[in-house]
């Protein structure tokens, strides 16, 4: 197996695709995801266009939808929620096909959608994805952090780095077999020096500081935690995510 580390979706190779392709955006879309799913959510539908998933969403009986719009990190009106993984309870999304626009990760989403394997992983279900590589053990294996706006997020990357770092401790490979690029390196040494202050290292991050201004503490405390949820959020048809069983 071989990781490539990719910081942004226009940072990430449009010639060719892996095996794997990773979705990561802790704060918050990936985290949403996850959450969702694990609370019942029948499936996820990720959009980069509001637009397009007003459309696509108005198809469906409204009780059997849920729409969450977000952009610059608040809710879009229109919408039932914004993109808070606290607003994913059993009692708003069980049953329900979550339909699901943000600001960078449901574009990242959109940018791998054609790699065989698309899973979206956050802090949250960090150990379910690692196990799904040891069991599945692809060739190729990209993690797309989603970013703001085409720059670099650091808790993307940390993220990525917790994914690594579990994997090296967990299989047999040295980390000279599993570094695919020199970002994979650097995610490491960011989770290396962030693993025990993980909310911390939110407060210290430009969106961490952003979501702060509008009054998402609980949601930085939630998105911070590691290894809680025990499901895979895996892509079943383009843009469409269920859960990997
Ligand atoms: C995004 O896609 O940029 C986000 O998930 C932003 C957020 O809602 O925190």
């Amino acid at each position: 197996m071989k990781l490539f580390v990719y910081h942004t979706p226009e940072q990430t190779p449009t010639a060719q695709v892996p095996d794997c392709a990773i979705v990561i955006d802790v704060l918050r879309a990936t985290t949403t995801i996850a959450t969702a799913l694990n609370a019942g959510a029948e499936a996820v539908q990720a959009f980069s266009n509001i637009e397009q998933l007003l459309e696509v969403s108005e198809q469906w009986a409204p009780d059997k939808r849920l729409r969450a719009g977000e952009r610059g990190g608040a809710p879009v009106a229109g919408c039932d929620m914004g993109n808070s993984p606290l607003d994913c309870t059993p009692e708003k999304v069980k049953g329900r096909r979550l339909f699901i626009s943000t600001t960078n990760g449901t574009r990242a989403l959109q940018r791998v959608q054609s790699a065989p394997i698309v899973l979206a992983a956050a802090l949250v279900n960090r150990q379910a994805t690692v196990k799904y590589l040891l069991t599945n053990q692809p060739e190729t294996v990209w993690l797309v952090g989603s970013g703001w706006e085409g720059t670099y997020s650091l808790e993307d990357t940390v993220c990525a780095g917790a994914i690594a770092h579990s994997l090296l401790a967990q299989a047999s490979y040295t980390e000279d077999e599993l570094v695919g690029n020199d970002e994979v390196i650097g995610a490491l040494s960011l989770y290396h020096r962030w693993q025990n202050q993980l909310l911390e290292m939110f407060h210290q991050a430009s969106h961490g500081k952003r979501l702060l201004r509008l009054d998402g503490h609980d949601d930085l405390k939630y998105c911070a935690q590691t290894d809680v949820l025990h499901i895979l959020p895996i892509q079943q048809e383009p843009g469409v995510l269920g859960i990997e069983n």
